[in-house]
């Protein structure tokens, strides 16, 4: 700044020369407080950060959370049970471990390969992420070489950068092949002879689905690998190889375990960002809620949840609806009973929703929330409540800078992209048919003299005039592969949020999606921290009593939620081991990938309920003990589990419980003390409960 100052000072210094000293000095506060504003400026307006991105990005990052109170020390905290219970672990998992080294003998990979195996991977993040493992497994099983995987999504994907492009797009090679060393044999790209055979499509190919038994691939595989040293393995359908494989196969599974858990990490750029996100959530020295509400078009088509929104983008949904229906993906009618479907537990919880179970259950309103997922259908507008009851939610584009976003993307060549207009000829009988269409609200038809491409913005433009979905553009094919590196980043952030909670389990073709995994590695990682397994038939039909009244909740349904949200901290593992598991092994690796290790008996001598392990869930009971070398570590001290379980607490019922209110009045001053006294309350009441 003061270099810059100096500058201007100099010209007119320079013209005056020695007559008017002041005239300097005038000249440096103004420069200096032009300068100011720019900064301000720059902070505040839209695209002023990326213009200034060159010279001041040590300043385009702002902290965002308002109220920061240090005084907030975790560690003093932990001795709170309302603290317990709002971010402490789950006591009855704490005996859960990571584990997943081999256990029986366990040779290393044979000398003599049968071939390689050359995979390509179409998906998105999840999917590439359960193929990889599969791909792995697959060639351990077959004694191969594995060559380094190819992600379609980003080798066909226009425009983005040449120097990081297919596995090395998201994930770090040299890590992957040194960590998995000990199981297979692995090598960047096909040896020449056979590079060339595969450029003239000469290798045999397999279009593998992911239900592919290890007898398919020892039967029918193996034997075209062994003739032709190379098979290619196309993986389109998130995964490659059954989740559930016959007990005598199990290493196989710790493999699957040490693949997504430890030979996967991120490019180095990515993992930097993610870092670096973490450390902004945490710099306030608070704990943080990671929310992914899995509102993807596909899913929400998927399962027919189209008049859930009301809005332009019910057509949408059920363009991509009828899409998926000649395609054969759905086997159904075009339309469906959202409704129905919702109270089910088929569609992903509104934003709302959740926004209205996490403030029942108990945390304030400046709690961090950071919301994941690389498209949230329905846009921003569907946050806007959840921004209502939380002042801090933020996501991955307020936590970095788009001069950050840039170098995770790597040197991208500047697109200009043609936008194709339609020509607006139809548009007269286009707009009867528009009139005329149903009682549903719509969106207001494109003003006629308004260029109609495809964009965020303008998709009613399309939805209104045409019955085909537009081409995507050279710059959207870009953004999607850009949505690979922004959910890796979400990936690490969900992974390690104090607490977890899902607003959706399943992708747009029903099976486990992106949260699942996320829920999978947090059960294999720290299996006691704190993920909501929601019951959304259950919540759904407790949130349909209140429906008509959302924020206005009374003291027993409050307390409803609250009993409903902390068993299903348990209860939820056992629906996901019977539903998810069987679709996707990752989505929940125990008891496979984990041990138990008993609580020392100095520990539990006191408690007068059996030992927490005697009660874990019957699948986590045949979890094998951990080895020795593991007890070093020192356990928390366990309590009672019946001293949480019960939790008389009284709140308010008043309007002002779900909505922070807001600083500028009288009556906000009042709110603000109510909640104040109502969390007292809590401590107290659950300190009484609590502490014996
Ligand atoms: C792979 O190698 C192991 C160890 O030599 C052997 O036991 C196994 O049968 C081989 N599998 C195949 C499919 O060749
Ligand atoms: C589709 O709709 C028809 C009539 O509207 C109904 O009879 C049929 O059961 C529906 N099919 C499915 C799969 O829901
Ligand atoms: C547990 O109880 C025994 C007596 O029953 C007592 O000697 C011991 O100090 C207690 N331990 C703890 C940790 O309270």
């Amino acid at each position: 700044m003061k270099w810059v100052a100096l500058k201007g000072d100099g010209k007119i210094a320079f013209k005056i020369k020695s007559r008017l000293k002041w005239v300097g000095l005038v000249g440096l506060v103004l420069s200096t407080f032009s300068i100011l504003t720019h900064f301000l400026l720059a902070r505040y307006t839209d695209g002023g950060v990326s213009e200034y991105q060159s010279s001041i990005t040590i300043f385009s990052w702002r902290p965002i959370f308002e109220n920061v109170d240090l005084s907030n020390n975790h560690f003093l905290l932990l001795q709170n049970p309302l603290y317990q219970r709002l971010w402490g672990p789950v006591r009855l998992l704490e005996s859960l471990h990571p584990y997943a080294n081999p256990r029986e003998n366990y040779a290393a990979p044979i000398h003599k390969t049968s071939g390689f195996i050359f995979v390509r991977i179409r998906g998105g993040f999840h999917e590439i992420r359960n193929s990889i493992c599969d791909a792995v497994v697959v060639s351990r099983l077959l004694n191969a070489t594995l060559v380094i995987p190819e992600l379609q999504s980003t080798t066909s994907s226009k425009g983005i950068s040449t120097q990081f492009k297919s596995f090395a797009y998201l994930y770090n090679e040299d890590q992957f092949m040194a960590a998995l060393a000990k199981d297979v044999k692995i090598v960047k790209t096909l040896p020449k002879h056979l590079k060339g055979a595969r450029r003239k499509k000469e290798i045999p190919s397999f279009k593998v689905s992911n239900s592919a038994s290890p007898h398919f691939y020892e039967h029918h595989v193996l034997p075209v690998l062994s003739r032709h040293s190379v098979v290619e393995l196309v993986i389109s359908e998130g995964g490659g190889l059954q989740a559930i494989l016959p007990p005598h196969l199990e290493e196989y599974q710790r493999l699957r375990c040490r693949v997504a858990y430890h030979a996967l990490s991120f490019r180095e750029e990515v993992e930097e960002l993610a870092t670096k996100v973490l450390d902004r959530l945490r710099a306030s020295g608070r704990p943080f809620i990671a929310y992914d509400p899995g509102m993807t078009r596909e899913a929400l088509a998927y399962y027919g949840c189209a008049e859930l929104f009301q809005d332009v983008h019910t057509e949408l949904i059920q363009h991509k609806r009828s899409w998926m229906i000649k395609r054969g993906i759905i086997k159904g009618n075009l339309s469906v009973d959202s409704a129905k479907q919702r109270r089910n537990g088929l569609c992903p919880l509104m934003p709302e929703e959740v926004g209205i179970l996490l403030r029942a259950y108990g945390y304030s309103w400046d709690t961090i929330i950071y919301v994941s997922g690389g498209e949230v259908f329905g846009g921003q507008k569907k946050l806007i409540p959840l921004h209502a009851m939380f002042e801090n939610v933020v996501d991955r584009t307020s936590l970095s800078t788009s001069w950050e976003l840039n170098k995770v993307y790597g040197r991208e060549a500047n697109l200009d992209d043609k936008i194709s207009r339609a020509p607006p000829v139809k548009e007269e009988i286009k707009f009867e048919a528009w009139k005329t269409s149903g009682p549903r609200p719509r969106p207001l038809p494109p003003p006629p003299a308004r260029p109609k491409y495809y964009n965020i913005e303008g998709w009613w433009g399309w939805v209104a005039e045409s019955d085909r979905e537009p081409e995507s553009t050279v710059m959207e094919l870009r953004t999607n592969a850009h949505k690979l590196l922004w959910e890796a980043v979400d990936y690490r952030v969900c992974v390690e949020a104090d607490v977890f909670i899902p607003g959706f389990d399943r992708d747009g073709k029903g099976k486990p999606n992106f949260a699942s995994l996320v829920m999978g590695h947090r059960l294999y990682q720290f299996a006691a921290s704190k993920t909501f397994r929601l019951d959304r038939k259950a919540v759904g039909k407790l949130l349909d009593e209140i429906r008509e009244h959302l924020y206005q909740a009374n003291h027993a349904w409050i307390k409803s939620v609250r009993r409903h949200l902390k068993r299903k901290l348990i209860d939820g593992l056992a629906k996901e081991f019977t539903g998810s598991k069987e679709l996707s092994f990752l989505s929940f690796p125990v008891p496979e990938c984990s041990c138990t290790r008993q609580i020392s008996p100095e520990k539990i001598s006191n408690v007068s309920s059996p030992s927490s392990s005697s009660k874990l869930p019957a699948f986590v009971g045949d979890t094998r003990s951990c080895p020795s070398w593991m007890n070093g570590y020192t356990l928390a001290q366990s309590k009672d589990k019946e001293s949480e379980e019960e939790l008389e607490e009284d709140d308010s019922t008043s309007a002002g419980l779900f909505f922070r209110q807001s600083n500028t009045n009288q009556e906000a001053g009042d709110g603000e003390t109510v909640n104040k006294e109502d969390t007292q309350m809590e401590d107290n009441e659950d300190l009484e409960g609590g502490d014996r």
